[in-house]
């Protein structure tokens, strides 16, 4: 269930931006992926991908290619869930 992923706020992934260390994550409908993986096998390159780092990749990637499967192709890398801000964790 949802539980047993990581809770990620905004400021989180806008944290992790792929540079100083840090892996590129991106959200897509609510969830959080670590799109470092896959940055080598974008047909897209490398530098198209990284646009969605830290931030969320929806309109980005519909704008290009919305026929693909994100949540396919980038289920092995997902995270967690997108939650607010100030949303209480436990
Ligand atoms: C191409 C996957 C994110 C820009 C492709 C293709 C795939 C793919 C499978 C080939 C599509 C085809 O030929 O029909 C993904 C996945 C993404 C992602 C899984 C998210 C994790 C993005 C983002 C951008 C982008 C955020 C732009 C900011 C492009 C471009 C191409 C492309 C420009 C066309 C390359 C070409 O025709 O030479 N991507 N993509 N992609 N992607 Fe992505």
């Amino acid at each position: 269930g949802v539980d047993t992923f990581q809770r990620v706020t905004p400021i989180q992934l806008k944290a992790m931006t792929g540079r100083k260390g840090k892996p590129a994550w991106s959200s897509w409908q609510g969830k959080v992926y670590n799109i470092t993986p896959y940055l080598p096998f974008h047909p897209g390159g490398e530098p198209e991908l990284m646009k969605a780092a830290g931030r969320d990749g929806t309109k980005l990637f519909m704008d290009v290619h919305p026929w693909v499967n994100w949540e396919n192709m980038l289920g092995p890398c997902l995270v967690g869930v997108l939650v607010p801000e100030n949303y209480a964790s436990s």
